[in-house]
């Protein structure tokens, strides 16, 4: 029997999800579906628990559910414990959700493996303290930098999100104003300031043009920030496509212990 997927989001409308998934499943020659299924957040829990009775495998989570999601489930990974967001579930036959989060390790494949971006040592600045960011800085912890620093609009959300990461390792909070004439190597873009089509106030004495510009964000053109970083003479500035396959390969393996082959899979979008 064809096993069932899904992803759930509001809105949802623009998942590439699905089509992700599913060239995955054609590639290996898993037998699956996989839709996208538009939750709204006063149904979440009620359509969550549903999913298990209509038969589903596993859902990955998008906005806004993330952080809710993580609340809802049976059992959490220490990931997804430690991000405090869930973007892969797997739902046993017996009902019972776990949750895991694929984000940070996903950033990590896109970054280390396909962008060939030096993690160890390096001097990573993180823009924006929300969801975004704390899926991502376990992984980025993890990978050995020389400084790490979270910069964000409200510095106290910042300095709150360094403090919950802190035991992981060296951790630092700050303003965007405070980062003028400090020098990184990779500057990541997790603000959803783009979804509004502009780009904070940042300071672009920060960039050099070996600068590697990375926005969590994607869309048809340039987002924002990657014009933003390319006006400023960056000539490594990328959008999150890379991320968001690398991701949804990780959930496809936890679901069916196989892992898909990305490549064919990323070249198919912009
Ligand atoms: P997400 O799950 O996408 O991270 P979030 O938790 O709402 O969403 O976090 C959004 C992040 O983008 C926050 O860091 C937010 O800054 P504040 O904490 O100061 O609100 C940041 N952000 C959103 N719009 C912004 C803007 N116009 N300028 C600067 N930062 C912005």
């Amino acid at each position: 029997m064809t096993d069932r997927y899904g992803v759930i989001g509001h809105p949802i409308g623009h998942s590439k999800s699905p089509v992700i998934h599913r060239l995955f499943a054609a590639q290996t020659g898993e037998d699956l579906s996989y839709e996208a299924f538009d939750v709204p957040p006063e149904a979440l829990e009620s359509r969550l628990r549903a999913f298990a009775g209509e038969g589903l495998r596993g859902l990955n989570v998008t906005v806004p559910h993330k952080e809710q999601v993580a609340r809802l489930v049976d059992q959490l990974t220490d990931r997804a414990h430690l991000a405090g967001a869930v973007n892969t579930v797997t739902i046993a036959v017996d009902g019972r959700l776990d949750g895991d989060n694929t984000d940070g390790v996903g950033l990590l494949t896109d970054l280390a493996t396909n962008l060939e971006v030096q993690l160890e040592d390096a001097r990573i600045l993180v823009l924006g303290a929300g969801g975004a960011t704390r899926g991502i800085i376990p992984a980025l912890l993890g990978s050995g930098p020389r400084d790490l620093v979270v910069a964000n609009r409200t510095l106290e959300r910042a300095r709150a999100l360094a403090s919950h990461f802190e035991r992981l390792g060296a951790i630092a909070a700050c303003r965007f104003d405070e980062l003028a004439g400090r020098r990184f190597d990779l500057v990541i873009n997790a603000t959803s300031a783009g979804l509004q089509g502009g780009v904070p106030p940042f300071p672009a004495s920060m960039l050099t043009p070996e600068t590697v510009c990375y926005d969590l964000s994607y869309a048809m053109a340039d987002t924002p920030f990657v014009a933003w970083a390319r006006s400023h003479g960056v000539q490594h500035a990328h959008q999150g496509w890379g991320m968001l396959v690398e991701q949804a390969a990780e959930a496809f393996f936890i679901w069916r212990g196989v892992r898909p082959d990305t490549q064919p899979v990323r070249a198919k979008l912009p």
